[in-house]
């Protein structure tokens, strides 16, 4: 069969990377795809929110399966619009992705179904969203409502930093259209953790567990980033735990979104908050985590294509995913500055020595060819994934491979996967 993968970061390398060995497909195409990506499929240049452009190739090649990455396309309705189209595409549908789109509609089914997250009041006029903080006080997070590229969330240590966020999105409107209203949140302490589940609608495969590093410093200090690496299994995540997820979050999500006529189909992404063993969801994306799909598609044993395929048909009848035993840590290499500006165009070396060494994937994302030779041209850059028997040896795996790559100015975080070792 032939596969399109929409996206070109390092999640969609690691989807073409999984997705390419299963004997169950003859060719990979990924749109806009990147480098890392051109070796392994075939890249077609069109950008990811170009959804005619992606219907009109998908339609002229015959595609059997699209696979959607990133949440902007699915945002947009890019599964509806395959679907009136007779295309089959792995994703869930507009009304469905609202679970990322909308804070406020992701709040407001947890609220209906008694999913446990933090307290909240959603709020489209300034005044009362500051009388509200003033009277909550601090710690406390301020969130755009709409999607702001993982940028539009404060947690705030004071009154006064979440009435400044209130009006940067509220009245600088920095994030536009997605800040025209704020939810206003409970802090929640806690160690986090990423859940993951295919679902058809109905039924539901968890994945392995994840956790991933936000922030852009080591020991989680300095800015959000949209993550600066990624490891599995994270023991933080128990077979108690597991249960109560699925049990006390994952179900009660796809069950309430049934029944609200709006079924969420593709893979469920649960940013978690853990604490004194107890899960809360501090938020829902309608898409794979992007670094932990690298080590989490890395340690899948199961073929994923025929998950995928099921999903779309909305008849998911596999109840286990088998995975290597071996754990898996991905470290982003990023271009210095980021998540704030950078500089971009530098060459990158070191990128075959490393991806030749035993039990290291070295994941693109934010690479292009510029004469010849690969180099940075987004924030986060490269996701370099070892493998090995324990936590401790993926880690030593892939700092091995870190130290191989280089640019001017690139940054890493060295304390990737230190979390696991802790426990
Ligand atoms: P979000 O985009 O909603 O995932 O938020 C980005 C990050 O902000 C999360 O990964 C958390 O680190 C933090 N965060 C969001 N909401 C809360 C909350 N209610 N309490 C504590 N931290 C939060
Ligand atoms: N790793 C965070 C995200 O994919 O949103």
């Amino acid at each position: 069969m032939k596969i399109l993968v929409v996206g070109g970061g390092g999640r969609e390398h690691a989807l073409v990377w999984k997705i390419g060995q299963s004997p169950l497909v003859d060719t990979v195409y990924c749109a806009p795809g990147n480098p890392g990506i051109a070796e392994l499929a075939e890249c077609v240049h069109i950008p990811a929110d170009d959804i005619d452009g992606l219907l009109d190739f998908a339609k002229a090649e015959q595609i059997d399966l699209t696979v959607v990455g990133p949440e902007v396309p699915l945002t947009m309705g890019i599964v509806d619009r395959f679907q009136d189209a007779g295309l089959e595409i792995f994703g869930p549908n507009q009304a469905a992705a609202q679970i990322e789109g909308s804070k406020s509609f992701s709040k407001d089914l947890m609220a209906k179904y008694d999913i446990p997250t933090a307290a909240y009041r959603t709020f489209s006029d300034r005044d009362a969203a500051v009388d509200y903080i003033e009277k909550q006080g601090a710690p406390i997070v301020v969130k755009a409502n709409g999607l702001a590229a993982g940028k539009g969330v404060v947690v705030a240590t004071t009154k006064a930093q979440a009435i400044e966020a209130v009006d940067s999105i509220m009245l600088d409107a920095v994030f536009g259209e997605a800040g025209s209203s704020v939810v206003i949140e409970e802090f929640m302490a806690g160690e986090e953790a990423s859940f993951f589940a295919f679902t058809d609608g109905t039924n539901i495969l968890p994945l392995a567990s994840s956790q991933d590093h936000k922030p852009a410093f080591d020991n989680d200090e300095g800015p959000n980033t949209g993550g600066m690496g990624a490891y599995s299994p994270a023991p933080v995540v128990t077979d108690t735990l597991t249960t109560e997820i699925v049990e006390t979050i994952v179900k009660p999500t796809i069950r309430g979104m049934a029944q609200d006529g709006c079924p969420y189909v593709g893979i469920l992404y649960v940013g978690l908050m853990i604490a004194d063993g107890k899960p809360r969801v501090v938020e829902f994306n309608a898409r794979f985590g992007d670094p932990e799909a690298q080590p989490l598609l890395v340690r899948m044993k199961s073929d994923v294509v025929p998950v995928l395929q099921a999903c779309a048909r909305g008849e998911l009848t596999i109840s286990e995913l088998e995975w290597h035993d071996k754990a898996a840590v991905c470290v982003v290499m990023a271009s210095g500055g980021y998540p704030a500006s950078y500089e971009k165009g530098l060459p990158i070396s070191g990128l075959d020595e490393a991806g030749a060494m035993e039990d290291v994937v070295v994941f693109h994302a934010g690479t292009s060819f510029q004469d010849g030779q690969v180099v940075n041209t987004g924030g986060r850059v490269l996701g370099v994934t070892g493998l090995g028997t324990t936590v401790a040896d993926a880690i030593a795996r892939a700092y091995q491979a870190v130290d191989k790559i280089s640019w001017p100015k690139v940054h890493f975080r060295t304390d990737i996967g230190k979390k696991a070792l802790n426990r």
